[in-house]
């Protein structure tokens, strides 16, 4: 059973001991003594199988049974076995004597119930609060049950009341601990966490201390760090690994702004040494030696858009259309956008998904910059010195904007002989203005060079999959022979799955890196994380065409051999449904998954598992009921919290970063941090076993343990959120900080 399958089954059971034992409670003040005994041994029974699946979950990992193992199971037992001691045998005799007025004395109904509040509070725990068990929600479990308990004896039995001191003392008891609880939930969270979680992430069930002790009042100081991990003697080699590891400042010197005079006097940060504000954090000025710089303009408006189909949308647009101008540049261009705002009054941000920009230049309105208002503008400059497939989108209440339409395609071509910028890739004469594009939308830098390449975003629109800009099926063609590149991108929230019939087909690269030794695929299911990105490369074949199915419901692109081979890749093939036709979107629905994690060829990577980390962090996602920034909130947590209440993740730069990501919830989590992409070391224990996986989005799905890495080499202040956008709207964002870099903004939104 996989662990999402133990954990709804916990919950199901969870739910039949509580019916069974309030069931038997009830029955028997019914004087129903042959039922309440059928039930109170059902509920003894479900009650036992509990115990088992929560040690079952344990192998899982310790977050996965937190609450059970050291509040409501503890909880359940002591009730249970009261119950037992008291009701069992005066149940039993009732209904061997035939005496059916035994069962309804308090003495057995009265434990019956109390059994059943305790059981019921480990489902309505699990719904409502989730990881991790505190102090707080401990004791006013403990309190709330207790009330009841009491409240029941004086229901059941007013004549037998309980003698007056111990009323007393039980109802003062209940009172201090519900007060105490109470009172502990409006401690504030710390605002930073330095790391040094567990030396082991997976299994990690020796040190209950983690939990109803320690997280009262949530992560660890930086002090417990430095102590608890050793961690602060090797801040003293920081230095030297910035420098060995080559930080990725680009070019922050360049852009002068050095901070001491600059400081706005209302800072947050760490303020250390060198104090550096985030908004001299810029890219260069100019490219690097042989690289040209694109230019880019985009106007964010407003904007009916129509559809291939004719369907019109009304969406947020970049340009006036869907998806945004695709910018594209080579290796080594400096990129220069600049963003103006017509009339989205939200206000808009460009973020470059993947891309690790200098941190003054990541578009987080709030903590890089202030969003851009109507009529306002921001410019953006990068250094293009990633290859690869990438997107970008707006920031700013991106939830409803990305789903609306502020978002486009990034993708810079390599480098090919000589140096930068000789004029490979289109653009490269004109400087690369927005409104020159190719069909459709896509279309990439090198298309004319390599062959075909086709940049597909997809996105959803009320309930239409759209591909590039086109909610009919893409036809295109192309000469048998020719090199094809698909560039798939996921903008939405949620996970996409792709099927590629009529070719074999390599997955090159992922979130814009490629892989090592891809192998050959075929009948397989790609499941493309939110944010994410898959390039596929084969050949085109000569009398098949080759149909690429979204979701095992939409032609997205059907591609047919092309008989004229003089070059034009896209014109549709006459005919093209007679040429080897290759089914339809639903003949790979039943296709295996690929595991990416085990897909290409093991190659050295500059860290991995065995490595000295500087810091750990843990992030247990999850849902529940919190208060996000003083209010109360149903938010989907992380340890617990939620945006803006979750610490700050402290790092130095040059450390060494390890980030265990558990997903305790029932909801995918593709995971996202800004400004780094991470190695992925393990996926429930188990280490990758194919090409290096550097990811910038990992999907993390329920019940998974992800253990992944990063050099922490672009100092800045960064987002780490969740990627399903609605959820980073409800609570599960946090920040990254790199020490001595502070800013001037104040948005307490997640952006
Ligand atoms: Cu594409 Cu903060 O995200
Ligand atoms: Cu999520």
């Amino acid at each position: 059973m996989s662990v999402a399958t133990l954990i709804t089954f916990d919950l199901l059971v969870s739910v039949l001991v509580a019916v069974a034992w309030l069931g038997a409670g009830a029955a028997a003040a019914a004087r129903r003594s042959g039922i309440a005994l059928a039930l109170f041994i059902t509920g003894a029974v479900l009650s036992v199988a509990r115990v088992v699946t929560a040690a079952v979950l344990a192998g899982a990992g310790w977050w996965f049974v937190q609450e059970k193992i050291t509040l409501t199971l503890p909880l359940l037992t002591v009730a249970g076995v009261a119950a037992a001691a008291t009701a069992g045998p005066r149940l039993v005799g009732a209904v061997s004597g035939g005496g059916a007025d035994l069962a309804g004395r308090p003495a057995v109904v009265v434990p019956l119930l109390g059994a059943g509040y305790a059981a019921a509070a480990g489902p309505v725990y699990a719904l409502l609060l989730g990881y991790p068990a505190t102090w707080s929600a401990g004791l006013v479990t403990v309190a709330l049950g207790g009330a009841a308990v009491l409240l029941t004896w004086r229901i059941v039995s007013p004549s037998v009341p309980l003698p007056a001191p111990a009323a007393r003392t039980a109802v003062a008891a209940a009172l201090a601990a519900g007060l105490a609880g109470t009172g502990l939930a409006f401690v504030p969270a710390p605002e930073t966490d330095a790391g040094g979680g567990p030396p082991s992430g997976h299994m990690a069930a020796g040190h209950p201390a983690d939990g109803l002790t320690a997280d009262a009042t949530g992560a660890r100081t930086a002090g417990e760090h430095a102590i608890g991990t050793g961690a602060g003697a090797e801040h003293a080699t920081g230095v030297d690994a910035m420098g060995e590891h080559g930080s990725r400042t680009h070019g922050e010197g360049g852009s002068g702004g050095e901070a001491a005079g600059e400081r706005e006097p209302e800072t947050r940060g760490a303020a250390v040494g060198d104090a550096r504000p985030v908004t001299a954090l810029r890219g260069p000025s100019g490219p690097a030696p042989g690289g040209t710089v694109r230019r880019f303009t985009l106007t964010a408006r407003t904007a009916t858009v129509t559809l291939s189909s004719g369907r019109r949308v009304a969406a947020w647009t970049f340009d006036g259309r869907v998806p945004g101008p695709p910018i594209t540049a080579v290796e080594g261009d400096l990129v220069e956008v600049r963003l103006r705002n017509a009339d989205v009054t939200s206000g808009v941000t460009i973020h470059w998904h993947g891309y690790d920009v200098p941190a003054g230049e990541d578009g987080v309105p709030g903590l890089t910059q202030d969003a851009v208002r109507p009529g306002q503008e921001f410019t953006y400059r990068f250094l293009a010195d990633q290859a690869g497939t990438y997107w970008y989108h707006t920031h700013e209440v991106s939830d409803i904007g990305v789903r609306k339409g502020l978002y486009g395609t990034l993708v810079v071509s390599p480098r090919v002989g000589g140096p930068a910028g000789s004029g490979s890739g289109p653009g490269a004469a004109s400087g690369g203005e927005s409104g020159r594009t190719r069909d459709g939308g896509s279309g990439g830098p090198d298309a004319s060079a390599t062959g075909l390449d086709l940049t597909l975003p997809v996105h959803t629109f009320g309930g239409t999959t759209v591909l590039g800009d086109q909610d009919r099926t893409v036809e295109r063609s192309a000469a048998p022979g020719t090199p094809v590149r698909l560039r798939l991108v996921n903008t939405d929230n949620t996970p996409h799955r792709f099927t590629l019939a009529g070719t074999p087909y390599r997955l090159v690269a992922v979130d814009g890196q490629d892989l090592n030794g891809p192998g050959e695929l075929g009948r397989t299911g790609l499941r493309l994380p939110a944010g994410g990105r898959y390039d596929l490369a084969f050949t085109m074949p000569a009398a098949r065409t080759v149909l690429l199915a979204v979701d095992d419901r939409t032609e997205g692109l059907r591609l047919s051999p092309q008989q004229d081979s003089s070059g034009g890749a896209s014109t549709p093939a006459p005919g093209s449904g007679t040429a080897g036709s290759t089914g339809s979107a639903r003949d790979g629905a039943s296709w295996p998954e690929l595991d990416i994690t085990r897909y290409g060829t093991p190659a050295g990577t500059p860290f991995g598992s065995g490595s000295r980390f500087d810091r750990r962090f843990t992030l247990v996602l999850d849902r529940g009921l919190t208060f996000s920034g003083g209010r109360p909130m149903y938010a989907h947590t992380v340890n617990g919290r939620a945006f803006p209440s979750i610490p700050t993740q402290v790092v130095r730069d040059g450390e060494l970063v390890r980030f265990t990501v558990v997903n305790r919830s029932r909801d995918t989590h593709p995971w996202h941090l800004h400004g780094h992409r991470v190695l992925v070391l393990s996926r429930d224990g188990r280490a990758t076993g194919g090409s290096p996986l550097w990811l910038d989005t990992f999907d993390v799905r329920p019940g998974e343990v992800w253990e992944v890495a990063f050099r922490a080499a672009n100092p800045g202040m960064w987002m780490n959120h969740c990627h399903n956008l609605a959820h980073a709207d409800q609570g599960m964002v946090l920040h990254l900080d790199y020490e001595g870099v502070t800013t001037p903004f104040h948005g307490a939104h997640g952006g």
